[in-house]
């Protein structure tokens, strides 16, 4: 950078000491955070009041699992649809509990950030929606829990960074893949350098999708579909990226530096909508747009050398999978199609793989993973996560996945696109830590500190009330 530059940014109050970054368009933001919210231990909090916005396919089942644990009462509930929070007021009612306040209309969310007063908002909402409404809850004074991905675009994924940065409040997007069974096994094992050093690690989310994206009576307004006609890129990337960005230490140890990523046409999705449309009107509004193209593969390069592939594929008839594979110097490890371990040639043999998991499985799925797989939500990982993050917020204790981890996952989203647009060329990734990277210290997989919220429910009619 010649002095001239460097003058006027350091006069515009753009660069400090700690500065690592040239300006680029993925790297507008270089002084080093006010406050770093990695490890950061929010005051405890005794009973979390919660309020939930979002209550199509996705947001019923959080309803379902918060209105379990003790220490948290949903206080309030909102979707644009008033009949889709009556109808979620019933889980609430049916366990006993008091209905909570309801809002519902484009902007109920926005009174209801004004006249509650809330510890955290949790957020199901089409992807449009998950920033600006993460940022305001933070700005009400709430703490933000967000579906994924956390942002769309790079400046409000900044947006959500700094807003998290400036209320110290925190931001945690709802990666529940990180707390699947074979996930959490893998990222004790990983820890405690049974892989040796990570070399190369893959992740993906592949999910025939194309019947619910084109059903007219799915996501609400076709919203699904209509972010694939306006993004060419891997809109999905974070199931595939959050557990293996945990094993390979990103932000906190090594982060992303730059990626890659190629996309097929799409084959499927215009001839969809033009089937369709030949018998059904409504369908025609989706005839003869460019879709985005059916397969993504994006090739990401860390600061350290290692390398993450990532899929994505929400169109073709094939076999759910989010790969999840980690190569390293000593072993492997791959769950789709299959969980397989290895340490050379071959797998392991299944009981080796039960005697793994008998040693390695963290002490939080030890502790609640049978009572969340009675509990539910795709088998149990959207429990955990729940009530981990709950007992995190009661404990006043740091939670498991930091802002910078949900913003640099989801970053992925506008980088693939940039990348597939300018013909697969290479582009930055953001540091959203700026330079904390290397100092910030992995989550904590031990319950220390917490590990006393209670579930207070039966569930199917047996007593699931943990034994603490
Ligand atoms: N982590 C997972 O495993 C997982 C699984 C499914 C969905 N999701 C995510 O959950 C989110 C919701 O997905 P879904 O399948 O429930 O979609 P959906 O369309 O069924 O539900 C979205 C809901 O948001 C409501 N909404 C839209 N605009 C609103 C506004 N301004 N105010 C309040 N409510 C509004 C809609 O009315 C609808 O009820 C998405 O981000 C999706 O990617 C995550």
């Amino acid at each position: 950078m010649n002095n001239n530059r460097r003058d006027f940014l350091k006069k515009a109050g753009l660069l400090s000491s700690a500065a690592i970054a040239l300006p680029s368009l993925n790297n507008q933001v270089f002084a080093a955070p006010n406050f770093n919210m990695a490890g950061f231990a929010a005051p405890k909090i005794d009973k979390v009041k919660v309020a939930i916005i979002g209550l199509g396919m996705r947001g019923p089942g959080a309803v379902d699992r918060i209105s379990y644990i003790e220490g948290a009462e949903i206080v309030a509930l909102c979707d644009k649809h008033a009949d889709r929070v009556t109808k979620a007021q019933t889980i609430l009612t049916k366990k006993g509990l008091k209905e909570a306040k309801a809002y519902s209309g484009e902007d109920g969310w926005k009174t209801m950030l004004k006249n509650e007063d809330l510890d955290l908002v949790y957020i199901c909402t089409p992807w449009e929606y998950h920033a600006p409404m993460a940022i305001e809850a933070m700005k009400s004074g709430a703490h933000a829990a967000t579906e994924v991905p956390i942002g769309l675009t790079i400046s409000e994924i900044w947006e959500v960074v700094k807003t998290s940065e400036a209320t110290k409040k925190h931001c945690m997007m709802l990666e529940n893949c990180c707390y699947d069974f074979f996930e959490m096994l893998t990222l004790n094992m990983a820890r405690q350098g049974m892989f040796g050093e990570l070399v190369h690690a893959e992740g993906a989310y592949i999910h025939d999708l194309l019947d619910l994206n084109f059903n007219k009576n799915g996501y609400d307004n076709m919203w699904r579909l209509r972010e694939n006609i306006k993004m060419n890129g891997n809109l999905y990337p974070t199931h595939g990226i959050g557990p293996i960005a945990q094993c390979l230490n990103i932000n906190t140890g090594d982060r992303m530096t730059h990626l890659v990523a190629m996309q097929s046409n799409d084959f499927q999705m215009a001839d969809k909508a033009r089937e369709l449309a030949a018998k059904d009107s409504f369908y025609q509004e989706f005839v003869g747009k460019k879709y985005r193209g059916n397969m993504d593969v994006t090739l990401i390069k860390t600061e350290k050398g290692k390398t993450m592939m990532i899929q994505h594929d929400v169109t073709s008839p094939r076999p759910y999978s989010r790969i999840h594979l980690l190569s390293g110097t000593k072993g492997f490890a791959q769950k789709y199609p299959q969980e397989g371990i290895a340490f050379g040639h071959s797998y392991i043999k299944p009981e080796e793989l039960k005697g793994l998991y008998d040693k390695y499985t963290p002490e939080l799925v030890k502790f609640i993973g049978e009572q969340a797989k009675q509990v539910g939500g795709h088998g149990g990982m959207d429990f955990m996560m729940d009530w981990r993050m709950i007992d995190c917020l009661r404990n006043g204790l740091p939670l498991d996945q930091s802002v910078y981890d949900g913003a640099s996952w989801s970053a992925v989203v506008p980088l693939s696109v940039q990348s597939v647009a300018k013909n697969s060329r290479t582009v930055e990734v953001p540091d959203f830590t700026r330079g904390n990277w290397k100092t910030n210290k992995p989550h904590d997989m031990t319950l220390n500190g917490g590990g006393n919220t209670k579930i207070r429910a039966k569930v199917n009619g047996k007593n699931i009330q943990l034994d603490v």
